[in-house]
Formats: structure tokens, sequence, C-alpha cells
């Protein structure tokens, strides 16, 4: 009898020794699970922010150049493609845009997005301003005449690409009016695209000039960091990016960028040979431009200068 309740007592250790064993094990199973499960939720705390600040143009006046340089701050995160939303795919709508955003960890990060589309298109200020009235506007402007020439250049060598007929800037750039007299030919873009004060007066209906960082291009091209400042200070953000990962490139004699260990320069469609043009032809540019130019500095309230 003693021996047949010796051996129950140790069945029932031996089985609630078990349950305990898989209780313990299940437990710590689940906490194992709920603790890869709150790794993941940690994750998927990385939200996707809409922009705070958007680099509005002008087109070949460097966007791409100054995106990638103030990429290098750390609290940046920008958007690598240009997402045109406020120009061609507004009908997209605010979920689409959303989703072309990086990832941010946590408030202090800022989003910036460039499409230098933005500044000619004349409904893109209201959308932006109706989207955030606080918008932080960057404009990166360059010499008009050596701008016009660039996005002559990119203009020639996409129909060169595609086989198209060829354009001369002399044959686009100018029209005769009724009177004999040669103006600026309103329809061609790469002319148009360099009336700043056609565009920025479109701009400051909505928003004022605090609103706006004007960089300039051909300053920041030769000495990035003197810009880069401005921009960083503009974006509430501490100077952060150092000399040395502003690399100078020889033989492109352009700056690349260096974010960790590599160093990454633009491609051969930025800061390649313009097509050659005329001195005849750069003196017209220069003559048609000026009186915009005057009128630009009057409205940004600052000059440049561009003779
Ligand atoms: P060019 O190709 O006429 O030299 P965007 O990115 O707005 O299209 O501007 C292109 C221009 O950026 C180039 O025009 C070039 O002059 C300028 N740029 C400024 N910094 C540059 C850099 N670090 N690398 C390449 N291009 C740069």
């Amino acid at each position: 009898m003693v021996k047949f309740s010796t051996r129950c007592v140790v069945a029932c250790l031996l089985t609630i020794g078990m349950c305990f064993l898989q209780y313990n094990l299940f437990f710590r199973n689940f906490k194992f699970k709920w603790w890869i499960d709150l790794g993941k939720g940690e994750k998927s705390h990385l939200e996707k922010k809409f922009p705070s600040a958007l680099i509005v143009g002008v087109r070949k006046g460097g966007t791409r150049a100054l995106l990638d340089a103030i990429a290098l701050h750390p609290k940046v995160r920008i958007v690598r493609r240009e997402t045109h939303f406020f120009d061609s795919n507004y009908t997209l709508g605010f979920d689409w845009y959303r989703d072309q955003m990086p990832e941010v960890e946590n408030d202090n990060e800022i989003v910036i997005e460039k499409t230098p589309a933005y500044f000619t298109n004349e409904h893109v200020p209201k959308r932006v301003y109706e989207m955030n009235p606080d918008m932080k506007l960057i404009l990166i402007v360059r010499h008009p005449v050596y701008r016009t020439v660039s996005d002559f250049t990119q203009v020639y060598y996409n129909k060169l690409e595609q086989n198209k007929t060829l354009p001369v800037l002399s044959v686009e750039a100018f029209k005769t009016n009724e009177a004999g007299i040669e103006k600026i030919n309103m329809e061609y873009k790469p002319m148009t695209n360099s009336l700043y004060d056609v565009h920025i007066s479109k701009w400051l209906k909505y928003f004022d000039l605090k609103n706006f960082l004007f960089v300039n291009g051909d300053v920041f091209r030769a000495n990035p960091l003197r810009e880069l400042r401005k921009v960083e200070e503009f974006l509430g953000l501490e100077r952060s990016i150092t000399p040395s990962q502003l690399v100078f490139d020889y033989n492109k004699g352009f700056f690349c960028f260096r974010k960790t260990t590599k160093v990454r320069c633009l491609g051969l469609s930025k800061g390649r040979k313009h097509r050659s043009v005329s001195e005849d032809v750069v003196a017209k540019l220069s003559n048609m431009f000026e009186e915009h130019n005057q009128n630009f500095f009057r409205l940004i309230n600052r000059t440049y200068s561009w003779e």
C-alpha cells in the first residue's frame, strides 16, 4: 500500500513537472514571439512623411546637386526621383504622394522633395499652399543666359537620342513681332524657363518671401558649403555637413558627395559640355533677359551679378 502511494506521488510529481516544463516552454516561446512582434512593431514606427521643404527649381540650376548635398545632413531624408506631384501627378492624390516619400524614424527628421518643373507650372503654387501654407521653398537660381544654354543643350541631346530633328538655339529662341522687332520666343521653354520674374510673381501670390530660400547656383557649384550653411539654417537644422563630405572631382570639374565611405558624383548629363553658342546670340539673350532680371531682383529684394 505504502509502495503504491509512493509510486502515485512520484507519478503525480512527474506529471506536474512535465506540465510546468511545457507551460514554461510555451510561455517563453510566447514571450519570444511577443518580443519579435514588438521588434516588428518598432520597425513599423518608421513612417512615411510628407515633405516640409521643396526644391522647386530652377531647371538646370543645380537642383540635383543641391538635393544630394543636403541629403548629407543626418536629419534630412530625400525623395530621390522627381515625383511631379503638384504639376502632372496631382490627380493621383495625396495617398499616392505619401507613398513616394521616404520613411522617417522620428519627427526630427525632415523630408525634402525636388521637382524643378514646379517653379514654372502655374497650378503648382496654389496646390502647394493648400497642402501646407508653411512649406519651405528652395529656389536655386543661375545666370539666366547660361541656364538657357544648359536647358537647350539638354533638349538637344534628348532629341539626338530620339533621332528627332535637332534644334538651333538662334532659330528657336527669338521671334520677330509685327513691328519687325526681335523678341523672346514665348513658346520656347528653354527661354521662358529663364524668365524668373514671371514665375516667382505667381508664387508670391500665395507665399511670403520668408517661405523662400534663394540659393545662388553659380556660387553653389564652386563652393557648395557656403550655400549649404544657408540651407541648413533655413531648414532649422544644426550645422552638420562638413568640408570632408564634399569631394572635388578634378576630372569632372565638380564636387561629389560623401555620405558614408562612398563618394557619389552626379550623372553625365549634369555638367556636360554645352552646345556652342555664338557671342552674338549670348549678347542678344543677355539684353532680352535684362529687364526680367531687374524685375526679379525687385520682387525678391536681392540682386545677383548676372551681367
Ligand atoms: P550644366 O550641365 O549646364 O553644367 P539640374 O540638376 O537642376 O538639372 O542642374 C544641372 C546643373 O547643376 C549642371 O548644369 C551643373 O552646372 C550644376 N551643378 C552644380 N553642382 C554640380 C555638381 N556637384 N555636379 C554636377 N553638376 C552640378
